[in-house]
């Protein structure tokens, strides 16, 4: 290095001699093309923004690490699980899903929990959300749902009808929809709320024996909520404000921390469980599956460059480390896809080099070479094709996934299992739920709901009806509607209900 450090260079490390006036031919004059530090400094800011994620778009991101506290090895043989008291690295970040990247913390709607683990076996990314079920079940209906929680594409605003159209003819929403509008939809901050896989993994161990599990990592700091009423009141005053209390715990050295707790079954508990596990819109009963406590996640240190840690941050449910599989269920199934292609869009083939993104406790070591931005050695003068006898790296048949069933005709199925799919959510506000929570629900359900059609209305009220009947009753008379319908429609199939809606009898 011969330059002094403080010295201001170009991209390229050249001196840079003003950069404050531009080079103009004479006093008052014309700028010149011959500024090429203007020219660079330009172009480069023509380009700065990079697509932003097509959900999840608004977050915020720490890092910090994760603690073994129990032996879990007669489930699982991931290396860094393997021993209590070893600690990972972690790179965490929340975020609100259907908003834009400008978007209020404060929005009502699922926040993301992604967890990355930087371990001595790669990379093993969680990507879960602070629910512990989703609002859906089969991902082709996954890019039509995320539409419907954006903008309308007339008028560009957010539209209860096109929101609560979809829901009303996807009954198998309502538990997740009666979390969402509890006021667990408004978590105060990022550290007052968990974080659930939500989805059913698979854990094998070092016998090949294979287990079903669910993550829970439930907050230390308690669970904390907005009202409705304080929710829209920080979206106008502070709309980071969640941002700003992650940043500012870790600053104060206040670190977030959770427990991380297990629901762990057998495979032939699973045969004869009450739930399909693979159901994404159900939880796994406490009391049939007691969760255990394994682990703990601290947050420490915040990014020093927000761009560079948070937002090239990218996670993917398929980096999955040996000891840890997928399941069958066909959401996490089409997530193993997404999430590896849309970063290929969003940051480029060689995302995995950004240094937030990379493994950095077990170095890349494959034949995939070149693309845009191959900023490391490309694997210099080594082989890049396998078989190889130069000795390049060699696959180790002992990370294999054991071998698992796969049978039957092949053809798209509906979930059929002992499938209510309004049990949960009726359980949740009957038995769960206090006087104020279902107050609460009832009036943040009136506030957004009262803003679709009225025959749209009554088909999402006959579904929490249907859920809960004092739930239904409630809502409709918050909204108005005449009761006394939402028996007969909550009675219907769906198919029926959606034609009755659709007739204009309740318009
Ligand atoms: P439990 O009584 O054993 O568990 C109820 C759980 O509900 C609590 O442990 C808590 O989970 C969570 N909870 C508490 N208040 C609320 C709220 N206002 N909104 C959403 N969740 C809340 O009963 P079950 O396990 O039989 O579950 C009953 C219902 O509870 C389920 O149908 C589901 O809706 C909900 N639930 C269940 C979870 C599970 O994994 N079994 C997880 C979360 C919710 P936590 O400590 O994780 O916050
Ligand atoms: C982000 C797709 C379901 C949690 C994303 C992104 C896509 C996507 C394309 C943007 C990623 C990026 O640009 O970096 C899908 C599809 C789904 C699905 C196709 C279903 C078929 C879910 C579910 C969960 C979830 C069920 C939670 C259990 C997340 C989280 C992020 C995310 C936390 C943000 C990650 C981050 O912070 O960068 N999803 N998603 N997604 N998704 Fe999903």
């Amino acid at each position: 290095m011969t330059q002094e450090k403080n010295k201001l260079t170009t991209a390229f490390g050249i001196p840079v001699s003003n950069d404050q006036n531009s080079l103009t031919a004479g006093r008052r004059g014309p700028v010149l093309l011959q500024d090429v530090h203007l020219l660079e400094k330009l172009m480069h800011f023509d380009r700065e923004r990079i697509p932003e994620r097509v959900v999840h778009a608004k977050g915020a991101g720490a890092h910090g690490y994760f603690e073994v506290t129990a032996d879990v090895t007669k489930y699982t043989k991931a290396k860094f699980l393997n021993q209590v008291g070893k600690r990972t690295e972690v790179f965490v970040r929340f975020s609100t899903v259907g908003g834009e990247r400008g978007s209020a913390d404060a929005a009502r709607d699922p926040r993301g929990f992604a967890v990355k683990f930087y371990t001595e076996e790669g990379n093993y990314d969680l990507a879960g959300n602070n629910t512990p079920v989703f609002f859906i079940r089969d991902p082709l209906k996954f890019p039509d749902f995320i539409h419907t929680q954006k903008r309308h594409p007339a008028t560009n605003l957010p539209d209860a009808d096109m929101f609560w159209d979809f829901l009303s003819l996807t009954p198998e929403s309502v538990h997740q929809v009666t979390i969402l509008f509890s006021d667990r939809g408004t978590p105060a901050t990022y550290r007052h709320m968990n974080g659930y896989s939500s989805h059913t993994y698979k854990w094998y161990n070092a016998k090949g024996e294979h287990f079903w599990v669910q993550y829970h990592f439930k907050t230390d700091h308690g669970i904390k909520n907005l009202t409705l009423a304080e929710s829209i009141r920080l979206s106008g005053e502070d709309p980071n404000h969640a941002t700003r209390d992650l940043y500012s715990a870790i600053a104060r050295g206040d670190y977030p921390s959770w427990t991380l707790e297990m629901q762990i079954l057998t495979p032939e508990q699973a045969n004869d469980f009450k739930w399909d596990i693979f159901d994404l819109t159900k939880v796994w009963p406490h009391a049939e599956a007691p969760p255990i406590r394994i682990g703990r996640l601290v947050l420490n240190r915040n990014p020093v460059n927000y761009f560079a840690e948070v937002e090239q941050a990218a996670f993917s449910p398929a980096n999955l480390v040996p000891g840890i599989g997928a399941s069958p269920d066909k959401m996490l199934q089409a997530r193993l896809l997404s999430y590896h292609d849309t970063h290929i869009h969003r940051l480029g083939p060689n995302y995995h080099l950004i240094p937030v993104n990379a493994p950095k406790n077990a170095p890349e070591r494959s034949y995939q070479r070149d693309g845009f931005m191959r900023v490391d050695d490309n694997g210099g003068g080594g082989p890049n094709y396998w078989p190889n006898s130069f000795g390049g790296p060699a696959p180790d048949p002992a990370t294999e996934e054991p071998p698992f069933e796969v049978g039957g005709l092949a053809g798209r199925y509906p979930y059929r299992f002992p499938n209510d799919d309004f049990v949960q959510a009726g359980n949740l506000y009957r038995k769960v739920m206090t006087d104020t929570d279902r107050d609460h629900l009832v009036g943040n359900i009136v506030a957004h709901l009262g803003n679709a059609q009225k025959r749209i209305q009554y088909r999402q009220a006959a579904i929490f009806f249907k859920a809960n009947p004092d739930y239904g009753r409630r809502v409709a008379e918050g909204l108005k509607l005449d009761v006394s319908e939402l028996e007969r429609l909550a009675g219907m199939t769906q198919e029926d209900r959606a034609k009755a809606t659709d007739q204009g009898t309740y318009s």
